[in-house]
């Protein structure tokens, strides 16, 4: 055997094995002996998806040591789960709020029997997270269930009612739900009432096998027959059977299948009130009709629904639903607002597609920044890039200060926003059209010109369309141009970090020596000089601190240092962002002579030559391959530099 099929082998064995070792059969009584032993083995629908989502653990937002994620939740109880986390970014609020109705439901609190109704615009990523749910209760271990049940029912069901609280004390459990009418026959006829002879197995959950898990896609609202949701009599069997004989039952329907799990309603408000009515019944109830003449069938699931808002506004304002809107809990699944976060769902999503295109570093920056600016509402505390800066945990400095705007008082006066934008399909189809026209690779200036001409052919209303036309010709190009020549002097500037970071030091020196009007003693020669008013104005008046503000600069960067270093952090020049832009803004003036001329030249001599070639080989290591090197410096020659 060779090398390879041996790991093979011993992958499918080791499988193999351990599910023998989840798989179970025996018989009731057999079963009874479990429960005494583990008394959580027989878990209603809703405990089961608390124990899945939390099993892997989480982290309270306020001990993740995350301060952006600090900014944004302050003290509200937010908690990051690592059942989501690697697939789900910055709804974390949401999230949140999903778990916490799985858990007060699992205590079988009043939300185990409403809807949970997740409500937010298209591709914010709702049927994502009930995929997600869906996968994980494929994942879960097997339940127990009478052996044959079309329903996967609870063994439990099978104790007589007049046993149940003698059952009850012995096990430690609680019994809820009756056997199904097809069991209930087979317990009659096949074994005589000896229910404790019936044999019980175990039943994984499966999409495809239609087990556990139970999906309703909105129906032709002209053919809506409850059979999709409860099954039906199977017409060729009524001839075999007498007249009441439940085995005519074909129990497929969406609630039988999700029963121990979950059933799902897609876009459910497009359904008629019948519809809901029965899945209101089924929540609220736990009972819903079995096909034809036989009686009801208990079910216990997980009843997910979902749509975009519009339709919930619509049905909300029919009084007629009433009843069924006091059984749902709403949770809102808005879009994400956070940049980096957003950067991360294309990429997981680009990932996933099995994209295999260069991408240019801030490609999806760019397109990012667009998606979240269009789903921001105004304010009139900040413009909407610094609220979108603001949003992503970032400081931002205005007149050489950290602006103080709180983000949670951003976020409260901007109730919809999330609920309103571009989705995530726009920006993953524009990423696609701008990778068809070029298909050596998306960079940040193609995917701009992808986006706006999906725009201009979108059909949207016109001063939509002209505000976006507006971040995107206007606000992204600028923004843009910031990004991209602070990069190329990253990529000019041999060792920026340690530029910057000798810059720091020496504006401290002088600094210091200024404030407490002492002698700055020189690093090499030990000489003891006069503060250097000039180099440390050059630094301030980058982010334009001039003339008798200087002063009061200069104290505060020594207060915040000084504060930093006793609380034992690290200093650096990233520590204080007023000082940090200043930095940065330095040492790219002080290339930004050469870098127009190197970038521009159409003919370069030799010395030309290699500072050009230097260039291309830094951008190179810094992410961009040959083309978009190429582009990126074509487009700052253009459009950085003017003339
Ligand atoms: N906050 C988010 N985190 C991760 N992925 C997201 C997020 N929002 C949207 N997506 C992704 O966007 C795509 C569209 O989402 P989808 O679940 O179909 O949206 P909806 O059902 O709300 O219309 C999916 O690939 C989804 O994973
Ligand atoms: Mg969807």
């Amino acid at each position: 055997m060779s090398e390879d099929s041996r790991k093979f082998t011993d992958l499918i064995e080791k499988d193999r094995a351990q599910r023998e070792g989840i798989e179970w059969r025996g018989s009731f009584l057999e079963y009874l002996e479990k429960v005494k032993e583990d008394p959580h083995t027989p878990k209603l629908a809703h405990a089961r998806m608390h124990e899945m989502v939390t099993r892997h653990g989480m982290t309270d937002v306020r001990e993740t040591g995350d301060s952006r994620l600090q900014r944004l939740y302050g003290d509200e109880p937010v908690r990051v789960y690592n059942f989501f986390k690697d697939e789900f970014f910055g709804i974390e609020r949401t999230i949140s709020q999903i778990v916490r109705y799985f858990h007060s439901a699992a205590l079988q609190g009043e939300e185990s029997r409403q809807v949970l109704y997740l409500m937010g615009p298209v591709g914010a990523g709702k049927s994502s997270l009930i995929e997600k749910l869906k996968r994980g209760l494929e994942d879960m271990d097997p339940v127990f269930a009478i052996e044959g049940c079309p329903m996967a029912e609870e063994p439990l069901h099978l104790i007589p009612s007049h046993l149940r609280k003698e059952f009850e004390k012995m096990l430690g459990v609680r019994i809820e739900g009756e056997l199904c009418p097809v069991c209930r026959w087979r317990l009659k006829e096949e074994y005589q009432g000896r229910y404790e002879d019936v044999p019980i197995v175990t039943v994984p959950f499966s999409r495809h096998d239609r087990r556990g898990i139970g999906v309703v896609p909105p129906v032709d609202p002209n053919n809506q027959d409850t059979s999709v949701l409860i099954g039906s009599e199977d017409i060729s069997k009524l001839d075999m059977y007498s007249e009441g004989d439940p085995r005519v039952l074909d129990l497929n329907g969406a609630f039988n299948v999700g029963n121990r799990g979950m059933t799902e309603f897609i876009e459910v408000f497009k359904n008629e009130a019948e519809y809901l009515h029965t899945m209101i019944t089924a929540t609220q109830e736990k009972f819903i009709s079995a096909p034809g003449r036989h009686g009801t069938v208990y079910v216990d699931a997980v009843i997910v629904a979902h749509s975009n808002e519009a339709e919930w506004q619509k049905f909300k304002g029919d009084h007629t639903n009433e009843a069924i809107l006091d059984r749902i809990v709403v949770i809102k699944v808005p879009y994400n607002l956070r940049l980096s976060e957003e950067v991360k769902i294309y990429e997981k999503m680009l990932h996933s597609s099995g994209f295999r295109a260069h991408i240019a570093p801030h490609t999806l920056e760019v397109a990012s920044i667009f998606a979240i600016l269009t789903r921001l509402e105004p304010t009139s505390k900040c413009d909407l890039v610094t609220k979108l800066r603001l949003y992503d945990g970032e400081e931002v400095v205005e007149k050489g200060k950290p602006l103080k705007i709180n983000v949670r008082e951003l976020q409260e006066e901007a109730r919809r926003e999330g609920m309103f934008g571009i989705s995530t399909r726009f920006i993953m189809k524009s990423l696609d059209n701008a990778l068809a026209d070029s298909p050596e690779g998306i960079n940040p200036i193609n995917v701009r010109e992808a986006l706006i001409s999906m725009v201009k052919g979108a059909d949207l209303p016109d001063d939509t369309r002209k505000r976006y036309l507006e971040f995107l010709q206007d606000t992204l190009h600028k923004l843009y141009l910031e990004i991209l020549e602070k990069e190329i002097t990253k990529a000019f500037v041999y060792s920026f970090e340690e530029q910057a970071e000798s810059l720091f030091q020496n504006y401290l020196d002088h600094a210091e020596a200024y404030v407490n009007k002492t002698r700055v003693k020189d690093r090499n020669t030990g000489e003891e000089l006069q503060p250097d008013d000039s180099f440390l104005k050059s630094i301030e008046e980058q982010i334009a601190i001039v003339g008798s503000a200087a002063d009061g600069f200069r104290q505060e960067v020594m207060a915040y240092l000084w504060a930093a270093s006793r609380r034992g952090e690290k200093v650096s020049y990233q520590s204080y962002e007023p000082l940090k832009e200043a930095i940065e803004k330095k040492l790219m003036s002080s290339v930004r002579d050469m870098s127009r001329v190197i970038t521009k030249a159409r003919t370069r001599d030799e010395e030309q030559m290699k500072k050009y070639t230097d260039l291309v080989n830094a951008l190179l290591e810094r992410g961009y391959d040959e083309n978009s090197a190429e582009v990126v410096l074509r487009y700052a020659a253009n459009n950085l530099w003017k003339d």
